[in-house]
């Protein structure tokens, strides 16, 4: 009987590849009888933006236009064909999604296809093929301006989101772009800069996940980044686009230039950019118009190198706007609504709770005072990069008001001003980080009056923003002098950051009982972070970046490689990036990768591996108890280490290699299993140019953060 069951699976999915095949194979020949009955002129419309986010397509062939648009926080606001103005729609209102950090900051992909599929359904509602989402280079440097972008410091969290997101978003026959590859990890000289990463580096850190997002993910579009790479620009780097990305991973999509990120038309042509988008001047002489066609004439680009261009827009067309049952979609639904709900409220992280403040308890407080500009602040606009027109974006206050006014007299003070602009010089911006001495006084005497202040500060979407990096780890606008004063005045003080990089909490830290991280959370952020002050929600995020005690801990301030010399960054500590430096190096983080609290505690119990000797090509099955101690139902982030005992060779401290989330009710105790591959133990030899699984003694460890390691066990690997 199980016999025939199996047989009839493998014949199901037998036939499912074959039909699938098939389908390929059918579209393939469609392309080749297109491109047969193309103009060379017209071929080369193709490849080159026809406005701000569309290129050409061939009216007298049937080929439509191709759209995209920003990503990653929803889809853009409708903005004219020429230029960056709003075009003034009224139906262009979108759901406003957390940003990258906070969808990192659930620990579960399962968040992250949600994500995508919202994402997925505005953008076929506007009628997008390509949505510029998601984004996901490492954070290196926690002052990046695109920190809050982007996903996580570590590369395996970072593909696990990158293959969800991208098929969350394809669900929808839209194609994801995933950016920037490869190294855009600042955004100082982004334009020039020349990052120097060996190719140990680059393999295990920084393109893991967007071969992820590939392979796994098939995500159909590549973004190159602005900056160079080993002394070639992004754009026209035939070991990124052709060796690595097309040869090595089988990509059969399009890459395309960051905007006004083509330098050259020949370079770039036969290095695999396949479509030059956001230059400037005249449409008809960017690099992949006019001179591109002269170049072909003049056989320094090959007609073969065009139609392969072409194919692949084609065949991303294919599986998009062209593709049979194209959904409609939908924008800003009450569906997408709750799916920004789920994600912000996996999001928010605990970071301090000694005072058992939390979950507020609704029938001792009478009232509350909530104090921050950010408290009242919307973020789905603001700086630079895009933003989304919000359907409607909940404040903390709005949220604090719906989830507590019933029983609690609400009040608000401003407490600071938040006086940066992304737009402004350095000099214009002076003083922005001074307190406001009226505003604290008020906000003291109100923190006076009531049973709890909740103090909203962090960040803004000025401060954290594209085209720039923030200067140091400070909290911006005075905001320490407010935490202080508040502190002192009221002595149920919870703070709030909302931001998206990691900041300089130390005195926060040790001064403060009471500490939430929640982010730029999208339509429902307020919903979410007072559901969590109430108990509603249990808080399950886990921080996806160090937050170093100092700037200088951190790698590239330690080896002084930021933001380079005469335009080049030498990432010189290598593979040693975020917690893999500070383990590594004895070096004591503020708050630690992957730590978050919870109402309820978990105790780790039978650490065990399914065999104690594995060969290459084994599954390696690492089994845990968790029990719930607490009297709270809570999800726990499990979290799989590995080190290599004496390795021959460098090798971080520990690495994450698995992670599961699960949800826990009050004393259930669960067995969680998860599987690493042998290969994913390999570390890259640069000399052999090849992964290495190197045998011998590896310890595993589970754990709750990266610096709270519960069970060890070892295992061998034989040759
Ligand atoms: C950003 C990209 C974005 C593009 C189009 C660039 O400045 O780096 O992430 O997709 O603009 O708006």
């Amino acid at each position: 009987m199980k016999y025939i069951i199996s047989c009839s699976v493998a014949l199901l999915l037998l036939s499912n590849v074959s039909a699938q095949t098939k389908k390929e194979a059918a579209i393939n020949a469609k392309i080749s009888s297109i491109i047969k009955k193309m103009t060379l002129e017209e071929k080369i419309e193709m490849l080159h933006g026809n406005a701000l986010f569309s290129s050409a397509g061939v009216k007298r062939l049937g080929i439509p236009e191709l759209t995209c648009d920003d990503g990653p926080l929803g889809v853009r606001e409708e903005i004219k064909r020429f230029d960056w103005n709003s075009a003034n729609w009224t139906t262009d209102s979108a759901t406003f999604l957390p940003n990258g950090s906070a969808i990192a900051a659930t620990w579960n992909p399962a968040m992250a296809n949600k994500y995508g599929v919202v994402l997925g359904e505005e953008a076929n509602a506007r009628k997008k093929i390509i949505m510029l989402a998601p984004a996901f280079n490492i954070c290196r440097m926690p002052l990046c301006g695109r920190t809050y972008e982007y996903y996580s410091e570590d590369p395996f969290l970072n593909s696990q989101l990158a293959i969800q997101s991208v098929r969350g978003i394809q669900s929808q026959h839209v194609a994801a772009c995933i950016k920037h590859f490869a190294a855009n990890n600042q955004e100082v000289n982004r334009g020039e800069v020349n990052a120097i990463i060996d190719e140990r580096a680059l393999r295990e850190i920084y393109l893991p996940a967007f071969k992820a997002g590939v392979q796994q993910g098939n995500a159909y579009t590549v973004m190159s980044a602005y900056n160079k790479l080993n002394g070639y620009w992004c754009s026209e780097n035939d070991f990124l686009l052709n060796k690595v990305l097309k040869k090595e991973w089988g990509f059969k999509g399009i890459v395309i230039s960051d905007w006004g990120g083509t330098h050259h038309t020949v370079a770039a042509a036969n290095s695999g950019l396949d479509l030059e988008m956001g230059s400037s001047g005249p449409y008809d002489q960017w690099y992949f118009a006019k001179p591109l066609l002269a170049a072909v004439k003049a056989g320094e680009v090959s007609v073969k190198t065009i139609d392969d261009k072409v194919s692949r827009i084609l065949w991303l067309m294919y599986h998009t706007s062209m593709s049979a049952n194209h959904p409609k979609g939908s924008i800003a639904t009450p569906v997408h609504s709750k799916a920004v709900y789920d994600i912000a409220s996996e999001s928010i992280v605990l970071l301090k709770n000694d005072a058992h403040l939390l979950p507020l308890k609704t029938s001792n407080i009478k009232s509350i005072a909530v104090i921050g500009d950010n408290a009242t602040r919307t973020f789905a606009l603001g700086g630079y990069g895009a933003g989304v027109k919000a359907k409607y974006e909940i404040t903390a206050l709005a949220g604090i008001k719906s989830r507590f006014g019933k029983t609690a007299e609400i009040k608000f003070a401003q407490g600071y001003k938040a006086n940066y602009s992304a737009s402004k010089t350095d000099a214009q911006n002076a003083g922005s980080d001074q307190p406001d001495q009226t505003l604290i006084n008020e906000a003291v005497a109100l923190a006076k009056t009531t049973d709890v202040a909740i103090l909203c500060i962090g960040s803004n979407r000025e401060y954290e923003s594209e085209g720039h990096d923030r200067k140091n780890l400070s909290l911006p606008f005075g905001e320490q002098a407010l935490v202080n004063a508040v502190s002192a005045a009221n002595p149920n003080t919870i703070i709030v950051i909302m931001a998206g990089a990691p900041y300089d909490l130390n005195e926060i830290k040790k001064s403060n009982h009471t500490i939430v991280w929640s982010w730029f959370n999208g339509s429902e952020a307020g919903n979410a972070l007072a559901d969590v002050l109430k108990g509603v929600v249990n808080p399950s995020g886990r921080l996806p970046f160090t937050f170093p005690v100092s700037l200088k801990d951190s790698p590239a301030s330690a080896l002084n490689t930021y933001p380079g010399n005469n335009m080049t960054a030498d990432y010189k500590e290598g593979i040693l990036v975020g917690y893999r430096w500070y383990d590594t190096k004895n070096i004591n983080p503020l708050y630690c990768f992957g730590y978050g609290l919870s109402y309820t505690n978990f105790t780790y119990t039978d650490l065990a591996t399914n065999k104690k000797s594995y060969k290459p090509g084994d599954k390696i099955v690492v089994s845990v108890k968790i029990k719930n101690t607490g009297r709270t139902a809570g999800k726990e982030t499990v979290q799989l280490y590995i080190s290599k005992v004496n390795s021959s060779v460098l090798r971080p401290e520990k690495e994450l290699k698995a992670f599961k989330k699960i949800m826990i009710t009050p004393t259930e105790k669960s067995l969680v299993s998860m599987n690493i591959s042998i290969s994913d133990l390999a570390y890259f030899d640069d000399k052999l140019s090849k992964w290495v699984v190197e045998p011998g003694e590896y310890k595993v460890m589970a754990a709750s953060s990266s610096k709270d390691i519960r069970q060890v066990t070892s295992f061998r690997i034989s040759k």
